[in-house]
């Protein structure tokens, strides 16, 4: 039988690497790619990539996937959060910087993905509930977050046997959650003092049960249309999100 493959960006840490041994239990083949490395063994081959780097991008994904010829999974996960801070406060090359990785970036790799030849079964975008959110202080993390959801959308109408979902994948302890919670300004940024005391309560998830719960979701994914955004909480979570929608910041 053929093995599975699945892509995925920013496994080095977090989420997405997680997901990568969670890929790796379920006898995937995951190709990666990030700046520091995955250091998990197994069916994985992984290769430097700096995402700002927009030239070198085609070219090393070309080198990683040079023997693939299908991909059952391709995941966009690595992301950055850049600093909480007022738009006023925000530079546009602050914005720009966020939205390099969290967008273009991943502009580069539909592109390069669409003229590969590669078949590919799903897409899976890792988002943020805090596209809609628009909570005071998550600027450029929010419109790049937003942004990304609308890429994955327009994108949908070009891959036309590919399935793309955008998600939000809940609360996820990793070093953007250290950063929500130990650095950033709670009385300034309200909405921060709910994922603090969702941490408190130990209500975050670790990277594997995240990674887990989008792996379990996979399948249900493919009910929505090819370019939807689903927070995880709507489905998984009822009560989570309903409290997230009750404490949003009133605009
Ligand atoms: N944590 C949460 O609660 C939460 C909630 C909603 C959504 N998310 C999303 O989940 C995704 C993963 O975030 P995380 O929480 O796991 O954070 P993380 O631990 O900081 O992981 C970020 C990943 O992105 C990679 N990355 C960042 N800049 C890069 C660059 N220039 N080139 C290549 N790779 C780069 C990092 O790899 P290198 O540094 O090795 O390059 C790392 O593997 C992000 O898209 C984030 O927005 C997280």
């Amino acid at each position: 039988m053929t093995s599975q493959n699945a892509l995925i960006t920013g496994n080095s840490s977090g989420l997405g690497k997680g997901l990568t041994q969670a890929l790796l239990n379920k006898n995937y083949h995951v190709y990666g790619c990030s700046r520091q490395g995955c250091r998990l063994t197994g069916a994985i081959s992984d290769i430097y990539c700096d995402l700002n780097d927009f030239e070198s991008i085609a070219a090393t994904l070309q080198q990683l996937l040079k023997s693939v010829s299908h991909l059952d999974l391709v995941i966009l996960n690595a992301g950055i959060l850049g600093e909480l801070k007022n738009m006023r406060d925000t530079s546009l090359e602050e914005l720009q910087a966020v939205m390099n990785i969290n967008v273009w970036a991943n502009k580069i790799i539909f592109d390069y993905l669409l003229s590969s030849g590669i078949t590919i079964k799903q897409i899976l975008l890792i988002s943020s509930g805090a596209a809609v959110l628009g909570n005071k202080g998550w600027g450029a993390y929010a419109l790049s977050k937003s942004a990304l959801n609308m890429l994955g959308r327009l994108y949908a109408h070009e891959f036309n046997d590919t399935h793309i979902m955008s998600i939000a994948p809940g609360l996820v302890a990793s070093q953007m959650m250290d950063y929500l919670c130990t650095e950033a300004d709670s009385t300034e940024f309200p909405a921060l003092q709910r994922i603090q005391k969702a941490q408190q309560d130990g209500k975050v998830l670790s990277c594997e049960q995240a990674a887990s719960r989008i792996l379990t979701a996979l399948p249900h994914l493919k009910n929505y249309p090819s370019g939807s955004f689903i927070d995880l909480r709507q489905i998984l979570a009822p009560d989570e999100y309903a409290e997230l929608m009750q404490t949003r910041n009133p605009s």
